[in-house]
């Protein structure tokens, strides 16, 4: 059934068009913009345009597409790059060159391309819904083909498979194709939950020391302007120890994205030797396109994700930054006159965000796999501001808390993590299965915390009396926390040492730590720090 445009107020339109549902897709005007159902009142549909509508007039014809805004998913993704509807840009660059139009909605796959398919179901196998139905090899891992719901088979076809023909069929009929869509802001089912066991190694001396991840989990990294967010987000994207990574830019600056996609092309995978692409999807929806998009394309980037980890995988999602993506709310709900919270946000951000958050996680999977989902999010406090809504809610759903300094960043320590306000809710678990693997994980870490935070007292001494007022226990103790925090902490991106195993993270720590207690002894023993230094310096040297 058609309708029509009766009112536009910005990317906001009123469309005369009966039987709609919240968050049905529609497309609006001769363009066939996309749209979303965000607000009913009797046959009038208010819509949420996604793209740019310029030009759009009242009048112009509306269609529904029957059903809620959704992602087309299967073998392919891998090494996708999407914009916030996961229309394939480079696709889109094909087709209409540099500067897309609104209204296009190429297919995300690549149906030409032909799959080795290979299955372990013969006819008469009983499939449920979520089980794998078969398999194609996609770059490094083996693609499981899912299926969508119960039933018997009747034919299967194996060797090579084309997405849009059949791989099987049921006994009603029905084809099971290798792709299938789902609504993006609908969690994929699973059997159920699991706490988060495992480490996720970044690479990060930092973060796997002091503040560990688990798979699983989520951790948030807010920070001032300026100070490592984009580059820290991009360097875990590289090293991070998980199968899949979807990378969103969100709102933030395109030649950005622009340099990631030309690194990612050209950079192996350190731990597979394959191109760093096939194992990236990269969702871009930059500050220089529609803002709307930018609201959907974090849930249009996690079901992607979500279909991974239905394989029995380990996915990581970045994204950069939910302050953005915020921002983009508010822009909408301002548009739909909602009444205004806390900084002018919708009241519904903490649901709406949390309900997104909640979708990572340890699932055991329908098929009876475990496959986890683990999230590091960026956000942009205005003002380096702690305290304003974004921040607050998502460290109300977050895991641990990565807190970039201003002035860390301002004396070029990088990455700029605040060893004092930061926390690893998941350091236990994650100390456990580090001091299991590599020794004494769990006596380091409190040593260096504890040399850390007495440097920090200590200091106001020293700007007081001198470094050389100070005792030389003390002396000792302020040069090793120096050390510590140069030679261990200081992590610089764009050099080889941008990524550290935890077995090398374990040595180089180890070493500063076994040198400060060599010197204490002596110190105990009643000979002098610079002696003892300069003794060290000759058998060193
Ligand atoms: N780990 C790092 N190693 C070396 N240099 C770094 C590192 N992190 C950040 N920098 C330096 O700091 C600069 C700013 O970093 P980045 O762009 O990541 O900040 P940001 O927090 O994303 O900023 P914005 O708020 O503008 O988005 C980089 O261009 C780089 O020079
Ligand atoms: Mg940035």
């Amino acid at each position: 059934m058609n309708g029509m445009v009766t009112r536009i107020s910005g990317a906001t339109v009123c469309v005369d068009l009966p039987d709609l549902k919240i968050g049905d897709r529609v497309f609006v005007g001769v363009s066939r913009l996309t749209g979303e159902v965000v607000r009913l009142e009797g046959r009038i549909a208010t819509v949420q345009v996604f793209e740019d509508n310029r030009g759009l007039g009242i009048g112009e014809p509306v269609t529904t597409a029957q059903g809620p805004l959704t992602v087309r998913l299967g073998p392919g993704l891998l090494g996708g790059v999407f914009d916030g509807l996961q229309r394939p840009l480079y696709k889109l660059q094909e087709d209409s060159g540099d500067f897309i139009s609104s209204g296009q909605d190429p297919f995300p796959l690549d149906c030409s391309r032909s799959w080795d398919f290979s299955t372990e179901c013969t006819v008469g196998a009983t499939l449920k819904t979520g089980e794998p139905f078969g398999k194609v090899r996609e770059g490094h891992i083996d693609h499981l083909l899912l299926s969508t719901r119960d039933g018997t088979l009747a034919q299967v076809n194996t060797g090579k498979l084309q997405l849009e023909n059949p791989a099987a069929h049921f006994e009603d009929g029905q084809p099971l194709l290798g792709w299938h869509s789902w609504p993006v802001r609908k969690a994929r089912p699973v059997r159920r939950k699991l706490p988060p066991v495992t480490p996720l190694v970044t690479g990060q001396r930092c973060l796997d020391f002091l503040f560990p991840m688990l798979k699983g989990g989520v951790s948030i990294v807010p920070g001032g302007f300026g100070t490592g967010k984009t580059v820290l987000e991009q360097t875990i994207a590289k090293f991070a120890d998980v199968d899949v990574v979807v990378y969103v830019g969100c709102g933030e600056r395109g030649n950005e994205m622009a340099g990631l996609l030309d690194e990612f092309s050209e950079l192996q995978d350190p731990r597979s030797d394959r191109p760093l692409m096939e194992r990236t999807i990269i969702v871009a929806n930059t500050s220089n396109m529609p803002v709307a998009a930018r609201e959907s394309s974090i849930f249009t980037a996690v079901t992607m994700a979500e279909y991974y980890r239905d394989m029995g995988l380990n996915v990581l999602f970045l994204a950069d930054s939910l302050s953005r993506w915020a921002e983009a709310l508010r822009e909408i709900s301002a548009a739909l006159e909602e009444m205004p919270g806390e900084d002018g946000y919708p009241t519904y951000l903490g649901s709406r965000l949390s309900g997104f958050i909640e979708r990572a996680g340890v699932v055991e999977t329908l098929s009876g796999t475990s496959g986890s989902l683990s999230m590091i999010l960026a956000v942009s406090p205005p003002g380096a501001d702690f305290a304003e809504p974004v921040t607050q809610a998502c460290l109300r759903v977050a895991g641990a808390l990565y807190m970039l300094d201003t002035q860390l960043a301002h004396r070029r320590h990088f990455p700029a993590i605040n060893w004092t306000h930061s926390y690893s809710l998941y350091s236990d678990t994650a100390m456990a299965h580090f001091t299991e693997q590599h020794g004494e994980w769990a006596r380091l870490q409190s040593r260096c915390r504890d040399i850390l935070q007495r440097e920090e007292a200590l200091r106001e001494v020293a700007e007081v009396v001198g470094m050389e007022g100070l005792q030389d226990a003390d002396r000792l103790l302020m040069r090793t926390a120096e050390k510590i925090r140069l030679d261990f902490l200081c992590q610089n991106s764009f050099t080889d040492d941008a990524y550290a195993t935890p077995k090398n993270t374990l040595e180089q720590i180890t070493t500063l730590i076994a040198e400060h207690e060599r010197i204490n002894t002596g110190l105990k023993e009643g000979a002098l720090l610079d002696d003892l230094l300069m003794e060290d310096a000759n058998a060193s040297g």
